[in-house]
């Protein structure tokens, strides 16, 4: 019984920070959007990030942070990417994902 509570527990807390996470990526996002477009799509800047992965996404703003991704408009997402950690990547990977 005792090993039941905690499984459930540890799903519960796993769910909250899924839960968490989308709406990370969502007002994280709004730091985008002027750019990249509300849905994603805008591309006057860059390639639509609408269609994009997750794992795409995290990609390339690993890559800008690295400074090892990007074309020759790279130097703002560089900076951008700079003061970003791993989490909050997945969280926008996650989000612009389902856009
Ligand atoms: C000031 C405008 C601006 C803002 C704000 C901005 N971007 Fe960008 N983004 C660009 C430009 C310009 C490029 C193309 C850079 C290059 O040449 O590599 C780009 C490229 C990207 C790419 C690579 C697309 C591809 O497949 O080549 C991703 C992913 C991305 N941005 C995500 C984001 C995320 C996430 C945010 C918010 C945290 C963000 N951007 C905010 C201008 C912006």
């Amino acid at each position: 019984m005792k090993k039941l509570a905690l499984a459930l527990s540890l799903l519960l807390a796993f769910a909250a920070t899924t839960a968490l996470a989308a709406e990370d990526g969502k007002a994280l996002y709004a730091k985008c959007a002027g750019c990249h477009g509300a849905d994603g799509s805008k591309t006057a800047m860059s390639k639509s990030l609408k269609g994009q992965s997750s794992e795409a996404i995290v990609k390339a703003m690993q890559g800008y942070k690295a400074k090892t991704f990007g074309g020759s408009k790279k130097a703002t997402m560089e900076n951008l990417a700079s003061r970003m950690n791993d989490a909050e990547f997945k969280a926008l990977g996650d989000y612009i994902s389902k856009l």
